[in-house]
């Protein structure tokens, strides 16, 4: 793993755009795997500048996000699908034909898990934009979701609701399952880019980096991939210091 510690988020996000740039600057038909949450906007609005300054154009792009919760209209501002508009297909050339979001909504959601994951299998994502929960999960892959797991219906952990709940009025509100990648669908990409900002982070970036490799810290099966980079802060990054 290539570990790059920062000064501040607004580094990790400047650093994530280098990366980012290149890719799509190499191969304007990339396949992109995106991620919601807060570790990325940073990143999109860095994104968006850079397509304004026409130095990136999404015009070939492809995009697959990692995950979508369940039963959540696509017009409610906190699902993903709502989310990805508002901060970034809104606002770059992107051709929204190309951009896929598992569908939480599916009457059949084992049958949307399965041809999600044949889209990817299909396709090949390049380039795999990752943030990790506080228990180490990665997509919605909860700690002790099989390494063996391809798209699916996750229950997602009180712990996981809770640290979302600050996007919502109330707990109770946020959903309590998603469609996720599985941890093969995530492996099987070319190249990952991990982000992590803040101490709230700081276990679960230890964990992941330092512990076994074992499902309690989804994260920690990135050990065995042979091309990913962590753009982390100081504070994410504060206890791979402590011996
Ligand atoms: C989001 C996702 C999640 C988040 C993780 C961190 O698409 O798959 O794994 O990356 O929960 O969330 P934030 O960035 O909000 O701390």
């Amino acid at each position: 793993m290539k570990i790059i510690v920062c000064e501040s988020a607004h580094e990790v996000a400047l650093k994530a755009y280098e990366v980012f740039k290149n890719q799509i600057t190499v191969k304007p038909q990339s396949i992109l795997g995106l991620a919601t949450g807060s570790s990325p906007i940073l990143l999109y609005k860095e994104l968006i500048q850079g397509y304004i300054r026409k130095e990136i154009s999404f015009k070939d792009v492809i995009t697959f996000n990692l995950d979508e919760y369940v039963g959540m209209d696509i017009s409610h501002p906190q699902s993903y699908a709502y989310f990805m508009k508002h901060y970034l297909f809104n606002h770059v050339d992107i051709n929204v034909d190309n951009t896929h979001i598992p569908n939480g909504l599916a009457e059949n959601l084992d049958l949307e898990c399965a041809q999600y994951h044949q889209a990817l299998s299909e396709r090949g994502v390049d380039l795999q934009l990752l943030g990790i929960g506080s228990n180490g999960h990665i997509g919605f892959n909860e700690p002790h979701t099989t390494f063996e797991s391809s798209v699916h219906v996750v229950k997602l952990k009180d712990s996981t609701r809770n640290d979302n709940a600050i996007f919502f009025q109330s707990i109770e509100e946020v959903p309590t399952h998603a469609l996720s990648m599985g941890i093969q669908d995530i492996l099987k990409s070319k190249k990952i880019v991990l982000l992590a900002c803040g101490k709230k982070k700081a276990e679960a970036i230890k964990a992941m980096i330092l512990g076994p490799i074992d499902e309690s810290c989804p994260g920690s099966i990135l050990q065995t991939h042979n091309d990913v980079t962590l753009i982390l802060d100081e504070e994410a990054a504060s206890l791979l210091k402590q011996k």
